[in-house]
């Protein structure tokens, strides 16, 4: 195996430069960014640090191959021409997935099939073996083929990035915890200005806000698939802790509020803080967003209302638009981001945005309305 391979991390569209961004924060230089994925080279050590580190992303994908498949055989002679020796052990477990779109291999069942019998084939030479009881470490084989071009890839993740770990207990509708970082950052808030959710549901947003104010890195407090191989050293998850640990800024001062009009909703949020560490530094309160006390501060509101598709019908979700718009025009010191796939939002709300950006929570094409100071 070369001392650097491509490491590919795949994101949810609207979100590349800063996943890009943030793996340019961290050392490593990117390579290529394409919709849905950034693409950087990287060694064993890249692998841990952008696992326990990233904020946005997907999940930290190995890039082992790629090439062109047009036929079966094309398909098994590129994943055979693979080094599978050098990361799966005589008793690992290697399970393939993954997806064909636009391409003449189209079965991803028969796609899969044919992976998973070149790489047997391969290791069958390497060891000298038939068959595999694959009982060991679990390593997932992923494959992507895009209009005939097919990628295989050794899922480093496992559970995709946007699961921390604090977010036990859901409520309706909550959003991936990437989601909320990425808005986080597009709203240039660096932990100083006070911060507001009004609409905070199982608390994703004000949460990921605290951890990133006080640069608690968001793989703390999970595992990481690789962490069982064999073929990466063991330590280097122990090192990308610590340092992490090492770059934490606790001392940083934070003013976090975030509400909902649902007690539940709230108590799941003080729970969830609770397992991210964060409890302490933002202040929940049960609240109609319509009679919550004005918000003068030179700062953040940010929220993810119901949107009218999972919670609330259209009607009540326009009327409640309408209410904020009356209620967010006060706070005329702060910056409004609002995130919503309503695609009327703005005339309900009764003033065009001042910048629109669009985003995906999950499959759902929402847009991101940013009202500066006014
Ligand atoms: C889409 S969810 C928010 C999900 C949240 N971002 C999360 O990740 O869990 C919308 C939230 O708005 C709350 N809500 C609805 N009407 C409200 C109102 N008038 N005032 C405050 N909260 C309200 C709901 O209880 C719900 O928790």
């Amino acid at each position: 195996m070369p001392a650097k391979f491509d490491i590919a991390i795949p994101t949810f569209f609207g979100t590349e430069s800063i996943l890009a961004y943030e793996a340019t924060a961290l050392g490593y230089e990117v390579g290529e960014v394409t919709d849905g994925r950034v693409i950087l080279k990287g060694d064993w050590e890249a692998v841990a640090l952008l696992n326990v580190n990233l904020r946005c992303g997907e999940r930290v994908l190995i890039r082992l191959g790629s090439f062109t498949a047009e036929t079966f055989e094309e398909l098994f002679q590129g994943v055979a021409s693979l080094p599978w020796e050098e990361f799966i052990g005589v008793r690992d477990q290697f399970p393939v997935t993954g997806s064909s779109l636009r391409s003449q291999l189209h079965s991803v069942p028969a796609c899969q099939s044919i992976i998973k019998k070149a790489v047997v084939r391969r290791l069958s030479r390497a060891y000298g073996l038939e068959h595999f009881e694959e009982s060991g470490s679990k390593l997932i084989i992923r494959f992507n083929i895009l209009k005939d071009r097919c990628d295989i890839y050794l899922d480093t993740s496992g559970v995709p990035l946007y699961k921390r770990g604090y977010r036990l207990e859901g409520v309706a509708a909550p959003m991936r915890e990437t989601l909320a970082f990425a808005m986080v950052d597009i709203s240039r808030w660096r932990g100083d200005r006070p911060f507001l959710d009004p609409f905070c549901g199982s608390g994703t947003i004000p949460i990921e806000a605290a951890l990133y104010a006080l640069n608690i890195a968001p793989g703390l407090k999970r595992r990481f698939l690789a962490e069982s191989w064999d073929c990466m050293d063991k330590s280097l998850w122990a090192d990308a802790r610590e340092e992490a640990v090492e770059n934490q800024n606790l001392a940083a001062e934070t003013h976090i509020f975030a509400s909902d009009i649902d007690p539940e909703a709230v108590e799941t949020a003080k729970a969830n803080a609770r397992r991210a560490g964060v409890a302490d530094r933002i202040k929940f309160t049960v609240c109609d967003m319509a009679k919550a006390a004005e918000f003068r501060e030179k700062g953040i509101v940010m929220c993810n209302p119901p949107y009218g598709e999972r919670l609330m019908d259209k009607k009540s979700c326009e009327t409640l638009y309408r209410n904020m718009g009356r209620k967010f025009s006060r706070y005329t010191e702060a910056a409004k981001l609002i995130l919503t796939s309503h695609e009327e939002f703005e005339k309900f709300y009764g003033r065009p945005a001042d910048k629109r950006r669009k985003l995906y929570n999950g499959m759902l094409k929402c847009c991101l309305y940013q009202y500066f100071r006014g």
